[in-house]
């Protein structure tokens, strides 16, 4: 029988992209998302994208705080594992509204670990964040590195990583990956799932992808004097594509037996600087990126990237796509889909 994987989240970016290399995989799936900020289309392409294993999908719109609703998809179905990506992500939204993001990420969780417990399904891949680097004292960053957090969106993953060690430490029985993602962008080939956020979008490809179809009208860069090659902050931008092939490789390897509470980078080793990042994209769009010149936004660090050792010897996963494919693949999905699901095309204005 196929493995039966709870994907929590997975209506969102990186989840959607999760579910469907799971079900071309062969996996069956079942996903739980409040589509607080995400929209049930991606389900359905993602059911298109998959093809004959589309039917391994089952969704439920549901929030992981409703602990009885939870608790009934548990006693109806016996999980293999869980991917868990369900969580608010926005940092600044996060300094504005701390308890907003303690709630729903923290007790999210823990009513998610407790349920699963109760049923006996101990294996959980979870959504950690290279934020928890805050500002490196060298790159690339090890998985030794101290850990810190530079405001509560941060602190919810911190906590939440702490959390999950605790847990590993009462009770050997438990299989936890924590998964440090880098910089997540581009989309799916096919352009038909990508990055949608609600609003005003916080981070980069997701903002030149709106300046490039005109919903914005230029790109302000934060900071040019960090000390970089051009002045702009450098990071380790990862394939979503990659990134989602990366849950798949964590959760082969937690039916490894040495398996107990362990913590990946999943970044591809490089650093791009802003400006490199736009050029990028205006090569692989055609189109010209209007740039505002600011100040740095505070909290930003000036060099972030990836130490990929540990992922490539112990999950045997690397990332394949560079710079130009994530930026093809972003201008292909923002092309096909200029307002995100909601785009006119699609029927829904
Ligand atoms: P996303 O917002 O697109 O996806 C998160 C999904 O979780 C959304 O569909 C949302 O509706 C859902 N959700 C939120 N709270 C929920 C709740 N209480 N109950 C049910 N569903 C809920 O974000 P993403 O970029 O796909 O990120 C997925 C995970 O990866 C998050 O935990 C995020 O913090 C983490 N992460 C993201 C990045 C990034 O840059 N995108 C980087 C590092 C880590
Ligand atoms: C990238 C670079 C900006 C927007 C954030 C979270 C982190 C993780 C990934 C979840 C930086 C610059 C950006 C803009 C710009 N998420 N920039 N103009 O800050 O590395 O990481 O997302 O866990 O926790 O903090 O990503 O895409 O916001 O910024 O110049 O309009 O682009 O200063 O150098 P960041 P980002």
């Amino acid at each position: 029988m196929a493995n039966k994987i709870l994907v929590t989240g997975g209506a969102g970016y990186i989840g959607s992209h999760t579910v469907l290399q799971l079900l071309l995989g062969g996996y069956q799936v079942v996903v739980v998302d409040n589509l607080d900020n995400s929209s049930d289309v991606s389900i359905k392409r993602v059911q298109e994208i998959a093809g004959n294993n589309g039917s391994n999908l089952v969704f439920h719109k549901m929030d992981l705080r409703d602990k009885p609703a939870l608790e009934k998809i548990f006693d109806s179905t016996k999980f293999d594992a869980v991917i868990h990506f369900a969580g608010l992500k926005a940092v600044g939204e996060s300094v504005k509204k701390p308890l907003l993001y303690f709630n729903n990420n923290l007790i999210g969780t823990i009513y998610l670990l407790e349920v699963m417990a109760s049923h006996g399904c101990k294996k959980l891949v979870f959504s950690s964040s290279a934020t928890v680097y805050g500002w490196p004292k060298e790159v690339p960053c090890t998985e030794e590195f101290p850990l810190s957090a530079a405001n509560p969106y941060g602190r919810t993953k911190l906590f939440l990583e702490e959390i999950c060690r605790d847990l590993y430490n009462s009770d050997s029985g438990w299989k936890i990956m924590l998964l440090r993602y880098f910089n997540p962008v581009g989309a799916h080939p096919s352009g038909k799932i990508g990055e949608d956020p609600r609003g005003i979008p916080n981070n980069l490809m997701p903002f030149v992808q709106q300046v490039a179809v005109g919903r914005q009208p230029a790109l302000t860069i934060y900071g040019t004097d960090y000390v970089t090659k051009d002045g702009t902050g450098v990071r380790d931008y990862i394939h979503v594509v990659d990134l989602a092939d990366g849950h798949i490789a964590a959760l082969n390897k937690l039916s490894d037996p040495s398996v107990g509470c362990e913590v990946y980078n999943l970044g591809t080793g490089e650093g791009t600087s802003v400006l490199n990042m736009v050029a990028a994209f205006e090569k692989a769009s055609g189109k010209k990126i209007p740039l505002v010149f600011a100040g740095r936004r505070g909290g930003d660090a000036e060099i972030v990237y990836a130490s990929t050792a540990k992922a490539e010897k112990e999950l045997k996963w690397k990332a394949k796509y560079g710079i130009e494919e994530m930026c093809k693949d972003q201008w292909n999905w923002a092309s096909k889909n200029p307002y995100g699901y909601e785009s006119p095309e699609n029927g829904h204005h």
